[in-house]
């Protein structure tokens, strides 16, 4: 053990260092504090696997963390200019609690169904397989490349424009709206302005769904808005502020994640020492490959819950309204629960990580999202050879977020170039 729990418990989770490098603070956690109240932070990290996944299932543990912050947390000027921003976080799926999460779940299972997303695979191929020829291009000219800008960033939006159907200049709204509400949500530290740009974000992609939804209704096409726009069970279906909140968290939800994925996966084959190879060569391990990333940097490095009465846990006792963090990146690293758990091992076998949670909010995209990495993956690998970083690994800018794990940027140059 490196620090003292008192230490460990003062830890920044969003300073540049941890950002960087959280995980010999992970490896105490799991050593020694394995449930621990964060002074800093003023909630409990819960960091091992077999605890982890007990409190995934745990009754009292709740995903509702909108509701208390609505109570608690804002002034009555400050509910009155967000109480919009609100209702409609209220109804993500994410922020929901059985019975209504039980009842939207089934809902948006109709628009995610196998063949939905296998539709996808066509779109991802042809515009990983494109960018991957640019980046190609450029690095064989002795350019420095940006992966994240040219090749993580590109292809979660150009999903997203199928699935929805929205035109280019769409979809550089929709990017900026959904960047500012995301970095809002994943707890980015707050800047000046931000309060009023979250704002303006929810209002921009209300505007956008509604025009949207009324325009599907009028007449429906073959994408998974128009089933969302006409699921219904049992004559239930979505109000249209669950619309509109369902597709401002299926972007929100399926964007950062899916691009953070990518750039932290490509990080780790660019370290390996013949990962980026073997993947090219051996099309068998592209599953375990993804698997293995998504162990190692899955980009949802902490979720979020709080307690629905008083809990006895592990011999910690949580009380009614205490925020749990649960810190999925520790449990992944579990040497409880995985073999050599800081390495990466390209071809693991048992490899039943939690980058996806688990129980009732188990992730509604991880199909999308795993075809969308190991498509996109194989074609940059086959396509390019290995480049280098052009930048010392600890001058890389990893995203200081609270809940997600990524890049910023991820500069490249062929390998053997030197600047
Ligand atoms: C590698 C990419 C992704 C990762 C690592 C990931 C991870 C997660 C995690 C950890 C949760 C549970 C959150 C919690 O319990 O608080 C979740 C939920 C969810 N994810 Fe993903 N996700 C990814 C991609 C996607 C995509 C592409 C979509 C859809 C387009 C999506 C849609 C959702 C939805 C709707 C939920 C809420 C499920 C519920 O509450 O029942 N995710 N995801």
């Amino acid at each position: 053990m490196t620090q003292t729990l008192d230490e460990l418990a003062r830890t920044n989770l969003t300073s540049p260092e941890m950002a960087f490098s959280p995980f010999a603070f992970y490896a105490d956690l799991l050593e020694s504090a394995p449930v621990l109240w964060s002074e800093r932070h003023h909630a409990w990290l819960i960091s091992r696997y077999d605890d982890v996944s007990a409190a995934f299932r745990h009754e009292q543990m709740g995903a509702d963390r909108i509701t208390p912050y609505l109570k608690n947390q804002l002034s009555e000027a400050e509910s009155e200019r967000f109480g919009r921003v609100f209702e409609i976080l209220a109804k993500w799926l994410v922020f929901l609690d059985p019975p209504d999460h039980t009842r939207l779940r089934k809902l948006m299972h109709k628009a995610f169904t196998p063949r939905a997303v296998q539709a996808l695979q066509g779109k991802i191929q042809q515009t990983a397989a494109r960018q991957a020829a640019a980046v190609k291009a450029r690095l064989e000219a002795g350019e420095v490349v940006d992966l994240v800008a040219e090749f993580c960033e590109i292809i979660p939006p150009a999903i997203f424009s199928e699935m929805f159907g929205f035109s280019p200049e769409d979809g550089d709204n929709l990017k900026t709206w959904t960047e500012e509400l995301g970095m809002f949500i994943n707890g980015a530290p707050a800047g000046p302005g931000r309060d009023e740009r979250v704002r303006a974000a929810v209002e921009g992609l209300e505007t956008y769904f509604r025009g949207s939804i009324e325009q599907y209704r009028a007449k429906p096409v073959d994408d998974i808005l128009s089933v969302l726009v006409q699921a219904s069970d049992d004559g239930d279906a979505l109000s249209d502020t669950e619309l509109i909140a369902t597709c401002i968290t299926l972007i929100d939800a399926g964007y950062k994640t899916v691009q953070n994925a990518m750039c932290n996966a490509i990080y780790l084959l660019l370290r390996s020492e013949d990962g980026w190879e073997r993947l090219a060569s051996e099309p068998s391990l592209r599953t375990s490959a993804v698997e293995e990333c998504l162990r190692l940097m899955g980009p949802a490095k902490t979720t979020v819950r709080r307690a629905r009465g008083d809990i006895e846990f592990e011999g910690a006792s949580i009380k009614d309204g205490d925020r749990v963090y649960l810190v999925l990146a520790a449990a992944n690293r579990d040497p409880r629960r995985f073999d050599r758990p800081n390495d990466f091992v390209i071809d693991r076998e048992d490899n039943q990580h939690l980058a996806f949670a688990q129980g009732i909010h188990f992730c509604l995209g991880s199909a999308l999202a795993r075809l969308e990495l190991t498509s996109s993956l194989a074609e940059l690998v086959t396509r390019v050879p290995r480049p280098e970083l052009a930048v010392p690994a600890e001058e890389l800018p990893w995203h200081r977020v609270l809940l997600l794990s990524g890049l910023e940027r991820l500069p490249v140059r062929r390998a053997g170039d030197r600047a």
